[in-house]
């Protein structure tokens, strides 16, 4: 197969920030973009060379970007599976339809990480308050419960720690209108992901694992190399492999991991698409996330990741605009800003990040809180990093 050569046309579903930044990284090395979104102004359709302006469901809006584009990529996982089948059936779709069914159906992914012979936190699917309560009996407190797609940045769930957030969560929730999982509580050291890439060939090229810190469910910072032992990143980074050869990913695979005080690791979360987690690769690595998704759709050869320094990631969100904003002029050399056009600064929305590039981890923190974007990490998150 001849791959796709520079002033072809891709084709991407979503114009989000993951959407730009992919469109940034591919008009480097000169492909040209559509983008299928339905606003106007979206961050990815302002960086795109067409945009078709319609929602994900409309059929014809789906054929058109279908008929524009050499090669057709998606940059989240809440699309019909149907839709992207529909398309794969017209044009090159290289992720293809089936990683999607997987990754945005809890009970699917984690059903397909326990076939690649990794470990999950102790789950069973439930539907019904018979199965909520027999779920509890066999789990025990605390657990998670999430619905089964549709969740983001802690959305769709719910922790309960004791019998009476059951109570009162059946109180506020007794439809049963949709599948939820029950997961147990893992009480994790530190959260850490690892951002893997695997080609139409088979190739396989993995990022160095990010140390993941989350504010209300949101992820705040990310440093990389994640602060662990070099056995725990080896591991990390052979799971996440292993997951992502037997889903024969075609792209990228964000494989999002707890690791417990007695050493395992259990894998959370599956993502097939850049993830923010790795947008520390934008400033500190050769290739970036964004560069290596194009790569390995496209069939060109993977390029083994080089680190240049260690990065500290974190992410800008609606309520930092105004302090982000103050500090803008003065942000040293180090620090790289990314900010994605959006129009609207609501609270908890991500709208750009910064990338502290730095050889000693604690100045690079202090340089953060210097900047007074967000306030400094808690105890806790200190343990989070340095434990
Ligand atoms: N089983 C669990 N044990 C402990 N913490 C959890 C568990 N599941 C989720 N969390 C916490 O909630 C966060 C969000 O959950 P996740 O499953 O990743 O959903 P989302 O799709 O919202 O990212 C995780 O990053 C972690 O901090
Ligand atoms: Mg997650």
């Amino acid at each position: 197969m001849r791959s796709l050569l520079p002033g072809q046309t891709i084709g991407v579903l979503g114009g989000g920030q993951l959407g730009r930044m992919i469109i940034l990284e591919g008009r480097k090395m000169g492909y040209r973009f559509v983008t299928l979104d339905p606003s106007e102004d979206a961050p990815g359709v302002q960086v795109s060379d067409h945009h078709v302006k319609a929602n994900f469901n409309d059929l014809d809006a789906v054929d058109q970007l279908a008929s524009l584009s050499d090669l057709i990529v998606y940059e989240f996982e809440n699309i019909d599976p149907t839709l992207v089948g529909r398309l794969e059936q017209q044009t090159a779709l290289p992720q293809g339809s089936k990683l999607l069914e997987v990754t945005r159906h809890r009970l699917m992914e984690k059903a397909a990480i326990e076939e690649a012979g990794v470990p999950v936190a102790p789950y069973a699917k439930v539907s019904s308050t018979d199965e909520l309560h027999q779920a509890i009996r066999t789990i025990g407190l605390p657990a998670v419960l999430k619905t089964v797609t549709g969740g983001y940045d802690g959305k769709g769930q719910w922790i309960f720690r004791t019998e009476e957030d059951v109570t009162e969560w059946e109180k506020q929730n007794d439809a049963w209108s949709q599948i939820y999982v029950l997961e147990k509580f893992i009480p994790f050291l530190k959260e850490i992901s690892v951002v893997v890439a695997r080609s139409v060939t088979g190739e396989i090229q993995s990022f160095p694992p990010a140390v993941n810190i989350h504010r209300n469910h949101i992820l705040h910072l990310s440093i990389a190399p994640a602060t662990v032992e070099d056995v725990i990143r080896k591991q990390a980074v052979k799971l996440a492999e292993q997951v992502a050869d037997h889903l024969e990913v075609v792209g990228l695979l964000a494989v999002e991991m707890f690791l417990h005080a007695d050493g395992h690791l259990y894998i959370n979360e599956l993502a097939p698409r850049p993830h923010n987690s790795g947008h520390y690769t934008y400033d500190a690595c050769n290739p970036s996330q964004f560069e290596q998704m194009l790569r390995a759709v496209i069939g060109l050869p993977l390029v083994k990741p080089t680190l240049y320094r260690s990065a500290i990631m974190m992410n800008l969100l609606g309520e930092h605009k105004e302090a982000f904003y103050h500090s803008f002029h003065q942000l040293p050399s180090n620090i790289k800003a990314h900010w994605y056009g959006k129009n609207e600064a609501k609270t908890g929305r991500k709208m750009g990040h910064i990338t502290v590039l730095t050889d000693d981890l604690s100045q690079g923190l202090a340089q953060l809180d210097q900047l007074n974007i967000c306030p400094p990490l808690t105890p806790a998150e200190e343990k989070a990093v340095w434990t």
